[in-house]
């Protein structure tokens, strides 16, 4: 497969970009004509920022797997569409070719109707990081039933949430996942999320690791058994097919939640035409894919990063990608290097926080490992620091890999600000400039577009973008209202991203981070809102106050001020308690770093958080706290103070 939309030189980025602008409709009907489609487009972009309606390719007829899957049989029907890295590396490599992807997706949907799903109808998926979990994602799609995925490190109570929120029928799981050391009950925690659930109507369990699992006869079904009896009813003459469902351009694709300032995660709503257009643009040009190439993005599925960049985009580019099931420090801290070395990796993308997590553990794990087949390094989820950036450009790119550092959210679907490999200029944690199609604006603090540069010559403010491209969020589910309140009301007009950025003279952009309640730990979006409701569902709780502090490995540290009823007698104890809570309502992820027990928190005299004030002594900077005066007891500042952890 070639690309003719793909950007090559520094000039052709500026050209490509200024057509963007000027006329956003051309642009992308122009790139729109390398995809498959039933019937074209009446209308390339309807939109306001003010409902918000964002509408791309209206009245255009399409299926997304078609164009990940169906139209490179042909040509790549041979050729691998996933690598499967299993998390012991004693254990067989399984390698997915189109054809067999084909074949796989067409039994899942043939699966899915079986069991009653309907186009429209809610599927989570809640499963570790096997091949079918993307038979299962693209099985979905394929019938256009909206997927849900939910991270395996969520716990049964985020599930249930998720699940009522979506009022989804229908769950496809496996028994358990296997991640480093550890066997997690996937199905056990699906069976406790679905306790006093009424709508669930079949739950769909893949075998992987075969510990022993609850079955409840008339609901939960096992996927060996009904991919079986699919693939009979659909195989004819040894070739097995199963015609996608036609979907407008503007049909929902999938939902995927994501944390905000308050307390309950939002579901995104992502829909098929821009959102297939975007992330495949994005993929072929930041990453610079060239065909043949082997692609490995070590995000889990369960994120956007995995939707976008394992799934959707390098599929509908035809591409090879590398899927690993474990983590990078198992069963040492040089499993990256290996999987780059036994499948001659020549693009990598991965995230901060896991560099440095493999910078800790020193040069000896990349010894030996052959990593010249990389041409192309990745970074994604946090600002990447500048020691991590050079650690990654000098031991793993061994200075000859242009090193991408894209910014992007959940909410965008793919890629928005990031040097494309190669094409256009690095700089050390910068993300440097958007994408075509992007018009980023720094909002300065009276709410106008920042102008005044400072002594170094940069503009900052708050990170917004002036007008859609083809991949943004197009409502939240269920709740359209909250969609235009988070994203289109701070600045009206504007879609605000939540974080703060600076500008440069020759346009770069560094994300500075999240300017809202948002924390991110290793990567991951956790609203502080979310974690202080889980804390305050102790028993001895009375109230709580979380905010981030910077962490070496993390990038962000979570840290709970807690106020207990009594103090507890055994506090390390009162701590695990409070652990243990945080992670059966949202998860292992979220658990505090610290926990601080206080008998106050600093409020206002009316009653607000002054979060400013913890987030400074959870930072560790003691001294200039800002102003104090507005405080109802100032005194409680110095008790926390003294007994910062
Ligand atoms: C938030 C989005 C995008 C997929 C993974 C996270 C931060 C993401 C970068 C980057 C600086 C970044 C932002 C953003 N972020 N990439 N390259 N440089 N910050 O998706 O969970 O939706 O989180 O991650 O703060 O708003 P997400």
């Amino acid at each position: 497969m070639q690309y003719p939309y793909q950007i090559k030189t520094l000039e052709q980025y500026k050209e490509e970009y200024q057509k963007s602008v000027d006329n956003p409709e051309g642009f992308w009907a122009e790139i729109a004509e390398n995809f498959q489609w039933r019937k074209k487009w009446d209308k390339v972009l309807e939109w306001n920022f003010i409902d918000p309606k964002v509408e791309w390719f209206k009245g255009a007829k399409l299926n997304i797997t078609e164009n990940c899957i169906d139209r490179h049989l042909e040509t790549l029907g041979e050729k691998p569409a996933i690598i499967w890295e299993p998390n012991n590396p004693e254990e067989r490599t399984r390698v997915v070719t189109y054809s067999r992807l084909h074949k796989r997706v067409c039994q899942v949907a043939q699966m899915l109707i079986n069991n009653g799903v309907k186009k429209g109808d809610r599927v989570c998926i809640y499963m570790g990081m096997v091949p079918e979990l993307a038979y299962a994602v693209l099985g979905c799609a394929r019938i256009g039933a909206i997927h849900n995925v939910i991270f395996g490190g969520f716990s049964s109570q985020s599930i249930a949430d998720r699940l009522e929120d979506s009022k989804a029928e229908f769950i496809i799981t496996c028994d358990g996942a296997f991640r480093g050391g550890k066997d997690i009950p996937l199905k056990s925690i699906v069976d406790d999320a679905l306790i006093g659930n009424k709508m669930v109507k079949k739950v769909i369990v893949y075998t992987r690791t075969r510990r022993p699992v609850s079955m409840i006869k008339g609901r939960d079904i096992w996927w060996e058994d009904e991919m079986d009896h699919a693939l009979f009813q659909i195989e004819k003459n040894n070739e097995v097919s199963f015609p996608a469902v036609e979907m407008d351009a503007e049909d929902p694709l999938f939902i995927l939640y994501t944390s905000g300032s308050t307390g309950k995660p939002k579901g995104v709503v992502h829909t098929t035409a821009g959102y297939m257009i975007w992330t495949t643009y994005t993929f072929v040009n930041t990453f610079q894919y060239q065909p043949g190439d082997v692609y490995f993005c070590t995000a889990d599925i369960g994120w956007i990063t995995g939707h976008s960049y394992i799934v959707y985009g390098p599929l509908a580019a035809g591409a090879t990608s590398v899927m690993f099931e474990g983590i990078p420090t198992w069963p040492d801290a040089g499993r990256f290097w290996d999987i780059v070395d036994k499948y001659k990796v020549n693009i990598l993308y991965t995230a901060p926080t896991a560099i440095r997590s493999l910078m800790a553990h020193g040069l000896e794990p990349l010894e030996g490992k052959d990593l010249s087949s990389l041409k192309v390094l990745g970074s994604v989820g946090e600002p990447i620091n500048e020691e991590a950036w050079h650690w990654y450009d000098e031991y793993v790119g061994k200075g000859r890999c242009p090193i991408v550092d894209t910014w992007w959210q959940t909410e965008t679907g793919g890629i928005m600000i990031s040097n494309l490999a190669g094409v256009t200029p690095a700089k050390p944690s910068w993300a440097t400039l958007p994408l075509p199609g992007v018009q980023p604006v720094l909002i300065d603090e009276h709410g106008q577009e920042a102008h005044e540069r400072d002594e170094t010559g940069l503009l900052k403010g708050n990170l917004c973008i002036k007008a859609p491209w083809p991949g943004i969020l197009r409502t939240t589910y269920g709740d359209h209202e909250r969609c235009r309140k988070n994203y289109f009301a701070t600045y009206p007009g504007l879609y605000f991203t939540g974080d703060g950025a600076l500008k440069d003279e020759e346009g770069n952009y560094r994300i500075t981070g999240r300017v809202d309640d948002v924390l991110n730990v290793s990567g991951h979006r956790i609203g502080t809102a979310e974690v202080e409701n889980a804390i305050n569902m102790h028993t001895s709780v009375v109230e709580s106050a979380v905010v981030g502090f910077p962490h070496s490995i993390k990038g962000q540290g979570i840290y709970a001020f807690v106020i207990n009823e009594k103090k507890p007698h055994d506090e390390e104890l009162a701590k695990q308690d409070i652990l243990e809570t945080v992670s059966r309502i949202i998860g292992p992820i979220a658990k505090p770093d610290k926990i601080q027990f206080v008998s106050g928190l600093p409020k206002t005299r009316s009653g607000k958080i002054m979060r400013r004030i913890l987030r400074k002594i959870a930072e560790g900077e003691m001294e200039n706290l800002g102003d104090t005066t507005t405080l109802l007891d100032p005194a409680i500042v110095n008790e926390i103070k003294e007994n910062r952890l």
